[in-house]
């Protein structure tokens, strides 16, 4: 063959094969190249999930009286400690529901400071979010607001004030809400357990010097005195071969905790509210600020014995409680509590890039000295985004910084699809997830509720120095 032909022949040879390339890439099945249907496929799945069907509404209104006052208890020792509570108690108190039934919350501020009350985690409708200045006016001393909505999940939740959040929650703001099923509960023992800590003075005060530097520069304000329920320590009575449901709850404005029940048999039926769909053992749960969850304790069936439940996420193992077991043998009640809803899978969903990014970090500056940021920008400024309702989406948070950042986002709930760019399949939904330092999270959601949503750290010192962000369901 002389050159040129073989020249001719070698190019023709490379053109062909590159085309042939670059055409096969548009036909290859396990190629993502058309996101859009991805995204349609993912959508479907989610609403194929049983878990979509909203309950009907049961007709029956619960009412509540809440007020917002100072109050002064006696929880450590002798000196009593002053306080802001909800119904002179804190935690303040603990509301049952079941799913379907509307609440009617008339809630009467007599702070000395405006205030509003946030139903975290739960589907309420936009107005009744509680986040002064988006959703409703701020309520003012002397004040009532009306909060009123119609549960469409069951689960354990809370709820706080949106208004000098760091403060108001450090100085006890807090209750939680309990949606049960419309069933009748079959466990021996429903108990709910509120974790925070507390920085006290000498004199058992609460240190009044909120969002100092040094609580902006680290993870935000750690207590020295971890309570649960305001005790120090607080046990659970059970008799042998009973089942007992424990709904914890983190309501600390910084501290994780990582839960260790020993030798103890445990399920973790539920995170933040949403069933598991696989119930998975609870040991080693972590729970970051804002975030619950529902555990099943499968007490040993023979004689007496005493378990501690312990927090090992720092250094310093802390003892939380314990169970202590005695009396009669227990019939052993079911597991229906948990109903095994269906999350969808989204098996590919870390395969195509995320409509948003934001990036998480910090910088010298504003009120406090220093900014926490989403997207180089600092709450009252943020960067808009506007979800589609009913379809799915996916948002990367990009942890920029060596601090923790649990990220919540109101009115959704979301599923973790990835982790440092490794696909996750947790079998449960969250409203809150905590990001380690330098870490990339990818989570998907299909909104179900139009708004103006909140979407900020809850380490409550970051977000109150402008790691905030607001994005829009319609
Ligand atoms: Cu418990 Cu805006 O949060
Ligand atoms: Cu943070």
């Amino acid at each position: 063959m002389p050159g040129g032909k073989l020249i001719n022949y070698l190019y023709f040879l490379i053109i062909t094969s590159i085309s042939i390339f670059t055409i096969s890439r548009f036909f290859l099945p396990n190629q993502v190249i058309n996101s859009d249907e991805l995204r349609t496929q993912l959508t479907k799945e989610f609403f194929d999930a049983e878990r979509y069907e909203d309950s009907d509404s049961t007709g029956i209104v619960v009412e509540y009286k809440i007020t917002a006052e100072p109050a002064s208890l006696t929880l450590f020792g002798n000196t009593p400690t002053d306080v802001y509570a909800y119904n002179r108690t804190v935690p303040g108190p603990i509301i049952r529901v079941r799913k379907g039934d509307t609440l009617k919350v008339d809630f009467t501020n007599n702070l000395s400071e405006s205030t509003t009350i946030h139903w975290h985690g739960v589907r309420v409708p936009n107005s009744m979010d509680g986040v002064p200045g988006i959703t409703q006016d701020s309520i003012a001393p002397g004040e009532t607001f009306t909060y009123e909505f119609t549960l469409k999940d069951t689960g354990t939740y809370w709820f706080h004030p949106h208004q000098n959040t760091a403060e108001q929650v450090e100085r006890g703001l807090y209750g939680v809400l309990i949606v049960e099923e419309p069933l009748e509960m079959t466990y021996d023992n429903d108990v709910v357990w509120v974790l925070d800590d507390w920085r006290l003075t000498q004199d058992n005060q609460i240190d009044d010097n909120f969002n100092t530097m040094h609580d902006l520069m680290h993870d935000g304000r750690w207590g020295q005195i971890i309570t649960i329920n305001s005790k120090e320590a607080e046990g659970i009575s059970a008799s042998p071969g009973s089942k007992v449901l424990l709904r914890l709850v983190n309501t600390a404005n910084g501290r994780v905790f990582r839960l260790d029940f020993g030798s103890l048999e445990t399920t973790l039926v539920g995170l933040d509210g949403q069933y598991t769909n696989t119930p998975t053992s609870a040991q080693g749960v972590e729970l970051s600020p804002g975030s619950r969850a529902e555990v099943v304790i499968t007490i040993p069936p023979l004689g007496k014995s005493q378990h501690t439940i312990t927090d090992t996420f720092t250094n310093n193992t802390y003892v939380l409680g314990a169970i202590n077991v005695s009396g009669e043998p227990a019939e052993g009640g079911s597991d229906h509590y948990y109903n095994n809803y269906k999350v969808p899978k989204w098996e590919n969903a870390h395969t195509f890039p995320p409509d948003k990014v934001y990036n998480l970090n910090a910088r010298r500056g504003g009120e406090y000295g220093i900014e926490w940021t989403i997207n180089d920008m600092a709450y009252p400024n943020y960067d808009p985004l506007e979800l589609k309702y009913g379809e799915f989406n996916k948002i990367a948070f990009v942890n920029e910084s060596a601090r923790l950042h649990p990220m919540h986002l109101h009115g959704q709930f979301f599923k973790v699809i990835s982790r440092n760019g490794k696909k996750v399949d947790e079998p449960y939904f969250r409203d809150t997830v905590l990001l380690g330092p330098r870490e990339t999270v990818e989570i998907g959601l299909v909104p179900l509720d139009k708004g103006k949503w909140m979407n900020h750290c809850h380490i409550l010192e970051h977000a109150e120095a402008g790691m905030m962000t607001i994005i829009e369901v319609r």
